[in-house]
């Protein structure tokens, strides 16, 4: 999987002395994959720097909902290179354009501000929700990721002693700023409840993902959505929905659009630009017109490359895309099949799993019972099995990361034959993990699962 310069060391190898651990993101370090080189990506598949072909179901997380160097998305980035760069003063056609098409398109954006990463968008989010309430205190919810920075990098994936307590992911995080962050358990009613009434005049914001897809796809309930929103708008918290992967992958107007709640704010990134790096912040006009942008806005906002030609014309191209072609009833069509065949397959064979996700994303939970509806749910989850089969996958060229609890994503350019090749080699790679499993558990004196293995 590893390429080598001219001088026979191999670029891993390389990359490790120049990059610390060989990789730009700590979300890339992924046990057994050290060596892994990405030479190509092209539509549902990458390539690595031996050649190999893997049908990318990771999907960097989610972007390449059109799938990978879509030619319209190519074009119109193209097109916009030659036409403007970053001028850094002034605004551009394509940011009005793409700013009225967010405010039409997102039930709950009355305006719009772009970033370059779904983090800054959730960062401001939360500045201008202490700036706008005066308020201290931030509610998130285990599970839910919303970017690296310290007031939501917490409570993510937990080993199971530290949910119900602090649990940053970050040394180094000022704890001030995470304390004033309060977890509660996602989908859990009497929690929230219970919370606002005890301390609902403080709450400056409640941040959640609507679909907690960082922890795989937790499907909220409605009673819960409902029970946000009407204690956030009782007690003059705001509320923000992260739709940095729900958005434009679930619906051209994200989740709010499918289950009829409407945040206050909404962040937006990943698909919005097809894999460029885009991001937005957009909601209620009385709130937004707090940022710095206009005169005398308290809440600072900046960002050099904000709005830069090239990306807004990636997410102009993309929500064109979305917008003609039938992208999502492609996609969803095609998350319903590998759900339906992997329930299909675990049965066969015998392996407790709880097969689930919404749309195009799609995860396998080796664990009995029925739907999870939070983090504490997963806990029973075989990480051992959920590493496994996607390791021996890669065998067959199907790539969904080989890490615990992550999901996979369908793109526009994944095919139903695609689909029936990855049931085939699911149907072989959880076999053999199941069979691994047994000859593990047979040979291990301790006979359970280690912390470990759930929170890697
Ligand atoms: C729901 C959610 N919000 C925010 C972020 C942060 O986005 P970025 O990595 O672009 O900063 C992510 C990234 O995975 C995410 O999944």
């Amino acid at each position: 999987m590893s390429g080598s310069d001219h001088r026979g060391q191999s670029l891993p190898d390389k990359a490790k002395v120049l990059i610390p651990g060989g990789v730009n993101s700590g979300q890339r370090l992924v046990p057994g994959l050290e060596d892994l080189v990405v030479t190509s990506t092209k539509g549902g598949t990458f390539t690595d720097a031996d050649g190999h072909v893997f049908t990318d179901f990771h999907a960097a997380f989610g972007p390449p909902l059109l799938g990978h160097n879509d030619p319209d998305v190519v074009a119109a980035i193209v097109d916009a290179a030659h036409q403007t760069d970053l001028a850094g003063v002034g605004v551009t056609a394509g940011e009005v354009r793409l700013a009225e098409q967010l405010v039409e398109l997102v039930p709950s954006i009355e305006k719009v501000l772009l970033t370059s990463t779904g983090s800054e968008a959730t960062y401001h989010a939360l500045r201008v929700a202490r700036a706008v309430t005066g308020r201290r205190f931030i509610v998130k919810f285990q599970g839910c990721y919303h970017g690296w920075h310290d007031a939501v990098s917490l409570n993510v994936i937990s080993a199971p002693d530290r949910i119900g307590q602090p649990d940053p992911i970050s040394a180094g995080s000022l704890p001030d700023t995470t304390a004033a962050t309060l977890v509660l358990e996602f989908n859990d009613v009497a929690g929230l409840l219970a919370l606002f009434a005890e301390r609902g005049n403080e709450i400056a914001a409640v941040i959640l993902e609507p679909i907690p897809h960082n922890i795989g796809a937790v499907l909220p309930t409605q009673e819960f959505l409902t029970a946000v929103r009407s204690e956030c708008t009782r007690h003059g918290a705001i509320l923000v929905f992260d739709e940095v992967i729900t958005g434009f992958r679930h619906a051209l107007g994200g989740y709010q659009s499918i289950c009829g709640v409407r945040p206050d704010l909404t962040t937006l990134g990943k698909a919005m630009g097809n894999g460029v790096p885009i991001g937005a912040l957009g909601g209620r006009a009385d709130i937004m017109d707090n940022f710095s942008s206009r005169p005398g806005g308290p809440a600072f906002f900046a960002g050099t490359y904000n709005g830069h030609p090239l990306v807004v014309s990636a997410a102009l191209a993309t929500i064109e895309k979305l917008r003609t072609e039938p992208v999502h009833e492609h996609i969803f069509r095609l998350g319903d099949r590998a759900r339906a065949g992997l329930a299909e397959i675990c049965r066969r064979l015998d392996v407790p799993a709880v097969v689930t996700g919404y749309g195009s994303v799609f995860v396998t939970y080796f664990m009995p019972g029925d739907e999870p509806r939070n983090y504490s749910d997963l806990l029973p989850n075989d990480a051992d099995m959920f590493v496994g089969y996607r390791r021996n996958l890669l065998q067959d060229g199907f790539f969904e990361l080989p890490l615990n609890l992550k999901r996979s994503h369908i793109s526009y350019a994944h095919t139903d034959d695609d689909i029936d090749r990855y049931l085939q080699a699911a149907e072989r790679a959880i076999a053999a993990a199941a069979t691994n499993r047994v000859t593990a558990r047979n040979a291990s004196t301790m006979g359970g699962i280690s912390t470990d293995a759930i929170t890697r």
